[in-house]
């Protein structure tokens, strides 16, 4: 993996050699773990030219738009997978044969309870609490009661936690809603399908079980497809740095949750909504671009843009689609804020502004709409990211614990004061 070599010549010193390494597809690394020797360090603030790890989960390519898991193109696994098949793909490497299929379906099934004394924890909470706010908390505190698979170098207690966590999430997120609600928080049912289940426990109350419309649950099934992994984001890099120090997964999984909530992450999804509601109408839309270009205007067009893709997000794409069947699917024609999202597209995608910087839809601009069109309020659509992504933070936290790894300890430029005297 290291047969070239980059060479870094620094004034008055000695050339240094570094690595360079080649992965399967994308581009090479300059291996720089050697650079201490120099005495120096590089600098990288939000890791814009920084690969953080080695990994053989997703893989990216920003300027043609593809995204691939263990391989396959998001586009295949999308239409014809489904989102626990590519939970397994995800976790194992490989999708899963009939019969690893119905062992794997089963035990996420078998799982999707919490302790009862987990409900006790959303008590404290307001009832307007933000229901990320409440999933923080409430993720976090499952490392209370799962002693018997908290040691991280013990691989069955790694599995054991992973199946835990993807069988919990829609379980919690379900709960979160049904407090925010005042509704009494419906049992999950073995019976159901993983999506089918988790609508199930949003929407029905125990005065009135109403079957789950299965074109909504193919759609959410979908929705948790496509938020399923993205490589090294801003809250996967956090679960593996929090998996770095040893932290327990529900501790680690806590702490992705957190950093998925910030508007220019996950938050997105529900910022784009707001954004719409504040727009209003597609006479504005020329005002709000204006605003987005306007450097001294914070205003940011909410779904727009990414770090990596420099072409459209494929999961954009598809959510477009999905978008469309699940409104004609609902009867709901020429839905204003569709047709705001597409104006505001298509002027957006014809200025300068946005086409010089390959400012694209990424996967927030349109999921909003489908989960609106579901019936999950705007307060819940990071819920269902977060949902969605465990299963991509834990796989990248079990990859990671899995092979050697050191502790994430990233170094500085120090401009603050140099030593000085208290007494003087
Ligand atoms: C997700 O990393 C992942 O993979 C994330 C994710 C995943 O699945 O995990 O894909 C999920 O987080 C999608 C992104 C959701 N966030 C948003 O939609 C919020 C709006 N987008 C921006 O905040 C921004 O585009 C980011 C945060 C997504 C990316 O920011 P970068 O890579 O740091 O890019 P940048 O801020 O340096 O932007 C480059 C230029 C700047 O202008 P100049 O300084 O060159 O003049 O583009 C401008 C930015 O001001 N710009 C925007 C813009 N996004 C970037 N201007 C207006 N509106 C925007 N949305």
């Amino acid at each position: 993996m290291a047969d070239k070599k980059a060479q870094l010549i620094i004034e008055g010193a000695a050339p240094v050699e570094l690595p360079i390494l080649t992965g399967t597809v994308g581009p090479d690394v300059i291996d720089v773990r050697s650079l201490t020797s120099t005495g120096r360090f590089t600098f990288d603030p939000g890791f814009m030219s920084t690969a953080s790890c080695e990994s053989k989960i997703t893989y990216i390519d920003g300027d043609q738009g593809i995204l691939l898991h263990r391989g396959y193109p998001i586009e295949q696994l999308a239409e014809q997978s489904d989102y626990l098949e590519t939970c397994y793909l995800l976790l194992n490497g490989e999708l899963p044969n009939a019969e690893e299929k119905a062992k794997f379906v089963s035990t996420i099934k078998n799982h999707t309870m919490v302790h009862e004394q987990l409900k006790t924890f959303f008590n404290g909470f307001r009832r307007d609490a933000h229901p990320m706010a409440i999933m923080c908390g409430v993720v976090g505190a499952l490392s209370a009661f799962y002693h018997d698979s908290l040691d991280i170098n013990n691989p069955h207690h790694r599995e054991v936690s992973a199946m835990r966590l993807i069988s919990k999430m829609p379980t919690i997120a379900a709960m979160t809603y049904k407090y925010s609600m005042g509704q009494p928080m419906m049992y999950p049912r073995n019976d159901l399908d993983y999506a089918e289940n988790f609508l199930h426990m949003m929407f029905n109350t125990p005065c009135e079980i109403k079957p789950i419309s299965p074109v909504l649950a193919k759609a959410m099934d979908k929705i948790f497809i496509l938020h399923a992994d993205h490589e090294q984001n801003a809250s996967t890099s956090t679960v593996r740095l929090a998996g770095s120090s040893g932290a327990n997964p529900f501790a680690c999984i806590a702490a992705g949750i957190a950093a998925l909530w910030g508007p220019a992450h996950g938050g997105a999804n529900e910022a784009v909504l707001n954004m719409l509601d504040e727009i209003g109408s597609v006479e504005n839309i020329d005002k709000f671009i204006a605003k987005a270009k306007d450097k001294n205007d914070p205003f940011k067009l909410m779904g727009f843009g990414h770090r990596v893709y420099k072409n459209r997000d494929p999961r954009a794409t598809v959510m477009k689609q999905t978008c469309d069947e699940v409104l004609s699917e609902l009867g709901i024609h020429n839905d204003p804020q569709l047709q705001l999202a597409m104006r505001l597209e298509e002027i957006a995608l014809t200025d300068p502004y946005f086409k010089e910087r390959n400012l694209y839809p990424n996967v927030d601009f349109y999921s909003g709409i489908i989960l609106k069109a579901i019936g999950i309020p705007t307060s819940m659509f990071t819920v269902i990211f977060a949902l969605a992504r465990t299963v991509g933070w834990i796989s990248h936290w079990k990859e990671m614990l899995s092979g050697p790894y050191k502790i994430g300890r990233p170094r500085q430029l120090y401009t603050g004061y140099p030593k000085r005297d208290l007494n003087k």
